[in-house]
């Protein structure tokens, strides 16, 4: 496991208001694809595995259920900026209703890259869900159609988001704090 410096986690939302507000998303959600012959949930790996899990099963809608894996942040607590695809989508979405599933929007080099690469493949309609939004942080222009949560700046953990690998099974989001001693 990679070196960390010594941190604590205070909670910062928890898994109560976590699940109240993916109930309301998903109801907008599926007033959005009412009607939907199917529509395909696209994850992206890792971080959105729990938030997916939970919304897909507050989805009353046919799904399918896809992945894909990018990465920009690896171990580290920097964005690389730059997007690597590790993981591509197993079905094709052209002209199918898709939904992107990301747990957080940081610099928003992942969501829009990943939106990028969807879009060209000509899908009927496709629409973004992140649970975390960090707007102060943005550098590039991107914004999820819904939204769970807006923070402030802070390194968050748990609920599918890590730290070094570390802390995704937390059933919280959590503050890192980061302790000198
Ligand atoms: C994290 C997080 C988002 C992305 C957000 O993924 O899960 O996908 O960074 O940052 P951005 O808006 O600055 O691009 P990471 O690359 O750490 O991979 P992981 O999901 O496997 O942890
Ligand atoms: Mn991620
Ligand atoms: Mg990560």
């Amino acid at each position: 496991m990679p070196d960390t410096t010594p941190y604590v986690i205070d909670e910062m939302i928890s898994a109560k208001s976590i699940a109240a507000r993916i109930e309301a998303l998903a109801k907008e959600i599926r007033a959005e694809f009412d009607g939907s012959e199917q529509l395909v949930v696209v994850g992206l790996l890792r971080g959105s595995f729990v938030f997916i899990a939970d919304l897909v099963r507050e989805l009353d809608l046919p799904v399918e259920v896809d992945f894909i894996e990018a990465s920009s942040y690896g171990d580290g607590m920097e964005s690389s900026r730059e997007v690597r695809i590790l993981k591509d989508l197993r079905s094709g979405i052209e002209n199918r209703d898709v939904l992107v599933v990301e747990d957080i929007v940081d610099t928003g080099f992942t969501l829009s890259h990943v939106e990028r690469l969807l879009r060209n493949r000509a899908p009927r309609r496709l629409k973004t869900i992140a649970l975390l939004d960090k707007p102060t942080r943005r550098e590039v222009d991107v914004r999820a159609d819904w939204t769970g949560f807006e923070i402030p700046d802070e390194f968050v953990v748990g609920y599918g988001i890590d730290y070094a690998q570390r802390d995704r099974n937390l059933p919280y989001i959590g503050k890192v704090r980061f302790t000198s001693d």
